[in-house]
């Protein structure tokens, strides 16, 4: 089979760039969910006739292809029970703790993994009719590892590449995995591998040399066939000029200042943004923050903690326990550190749009970013993007792949919680100059580095 569709360029993801809406009469409509990978990719799609494959997030509803603000997206159909396996099982309970080093215990069951293949296969054989002959198709993250080759199987013209969103873990985790010879079979069906960090870079080739036997030179490995695979680093970003504008918009401006307001105006407003995840460290932050209240380096008149806390897969075991230890421990910080009119910590389970999002960067002091684990954490980076008046303090984990590229924020170990109250000190205290400096060297950075040029530079290699 070959060129049977018509995309010069297809991105295979688990979700597709758009969000199930009912509107207010009961019809249902498609609304673009504000990811940077879509925002970034959009141009080059328009140019290349591209096509976006993946998954509505709602179960057992089959849609047919359609258009979305001139991207052509293609629905894949997953059952109830496939979005118990493969999503919330394989991919979610087993892979994504595996991969972010095993902060929570992965599960390993045989029926996830049949799932996990049978979907792959099923993205696979829709990539295989939508690419056009000679296409460049582009998958994305850990739900999608075996698609690779099986695409290569089905369609040998095409030029392939895999792009892993979060961690690719060391060979003492992944060797866990009763999958993982196939797990690596199925990547190397790409031409060209890419990691954030260079050190999942080479956790790959290492694991591939051992496992398979292939031979490796830096970054290229060699098959048998004579191909060549390339596993390197492209660390992803943001629309940092997006972020900068919206933050600069007078609308915005005004959103922050009214949230101060709503919050008391206290002196300092502490900020975290997550999606409620157990690789985040949001338990252990505010554990942190309450006790600087607790023995009174703090003062609630002095400082306030805003957590906005995304709802994420809600039906895993582990994330409702997760729910339920962090709602217990706001509770009881709240309780014996607020007073009437002042909360120690504005709990938020919900999200937001960017305009939301973009007002509390604006309206906070310090940033504070604590994952055990993280491929990247954008939520960092658009903080620095929307700090155009150079102020502001990041508390940004040393575990965050973002830690490689801001070096000057304030960097924790989130395991001590001790060092996170330091840290946390010494954002809150620090001068104005000391901030400027800090923030003028990482905004340098991720204006530099935007998402558009790491997806310019992926699809420069892959081609
Ligand atoms: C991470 C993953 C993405 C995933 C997102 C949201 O960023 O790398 O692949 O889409 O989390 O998770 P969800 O399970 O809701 O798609």
């Amino acid at each position: 089979m070959s060129g049977t569709g018509s995309a010069d360029l297809v991105i295979v993801a688990n979700r597709l760039p758009v969000d199930s809406v009912t509107e207010a009469d009961g019809s249902q409509t498609w609304r673009r969910s504000p990811g940077g990978l879509v925002t970034a990719l959009e141009p080059v799609m328009r140019e290349a006739d591209g096509a976006w494959i993946g998954w509505t997030g709602v179960p057992d509803v089959e849609v047919a292809p359609f258009d979305n603000e001139g991207l052509s997206l293609v629905p894949i159909r997953l059952s109830s029970s496939e979005v118990e396996e493969f999503y919330e099982g394989f991919s979610n309970g087993t892979l994504w703790p595996l991969y972010h080093d095993a902060v929570a215990k992965p599960e390993f069951h045989r029926e996830w993994w049949e799932s996990y293949e049978l979907v792959n296969e099923r993205f696979a054989e829709r990539a295989a009719e939508v690419a056009a002959t000679g296409a460049t198709v582009w998958v994305q993250d850990y739900q999608l590892q075996l698609v690779p080759a099986m695409l290569r199987r089905l369609r040998p013209d095409l030029r392939i590449g895999f792009y892993l969103h979060i961690p690719f873990p060391p060979g003492e985790l992944f060797n866990q995995l009763p999958w993982r010879r196939q797990i690596l079979e199925g990547l190397l069906g790409a031409d060209l591998v890419g990691f954030q960090l260079p050190g999942g870079a080479s956790n790959f080739i290492r694991l591939v040399r051992a496992r398979i036997g292939h031979r490796a030179n830096r970054d290229r490995i060699h098959l048998p066939e004579g191909r060549e695979v390339r596993a390197t680093a492209y660390p992803i970003s943001i629309d940092a000029r997006a972020f900068e504008a919206l933050a600069r918009t007078p609308a915005v401006a005004a959103r922050a200042a009214e949230i101060r307001d709503q919050l008391g105006n206290p002196r300092k407003v502490f900020l975290g943004i997550d999606r409620l995840d157990y690789t985040k460290g949001i338990y252990a932050r505010l554990r942190a923050f309450g006790e600087l209240l607790r023995d009174d380096h703090l003062d609630v008149e002095d400082a306030v903690f805003v957590q906005v806390a995304t709802p994420s897969r809600e039906r895993v075991e582990q994330y409702r326990i997760l729910r339920d230890e962090i709602e217990r421990l706001v509770g009881r910080i709240n309780g014996d550190e607020g007073r009437i009119g002042r909360v120690a910590i504005s709990y938020l389970h919900s999200s937001y749009p960017r305009e939301e999002m973009a007002a509390l960067y604006r309206a906070a002091d310090v940033m504070v970013v604590t994952p055990y684990r993280d491929g990247m954490n954008l939520v960092a980076k658009e903080y620095v993007a929307c700090r155009f008046d150079n102020d502001g303090a990041l508390v940004l984990s040393e575990f965050a792949g973002a830690a490689e590229e801001l070096r000057q924020a304030w960097l924790v170990n989130p395991y001590d919680i001790n060092g996170m109250k330091a840290a946390l000190m010494h954002a809150f205290a620090a001068d104005p100059r000391t901030r400027a400096r800090r923030m003028r060297a990482m905004r340098r950075q991720i204006m530099e580095h935007d998402v558009a040029r790491w997806a310019a530079d992926f699809l420069a290699d892959l081609r």
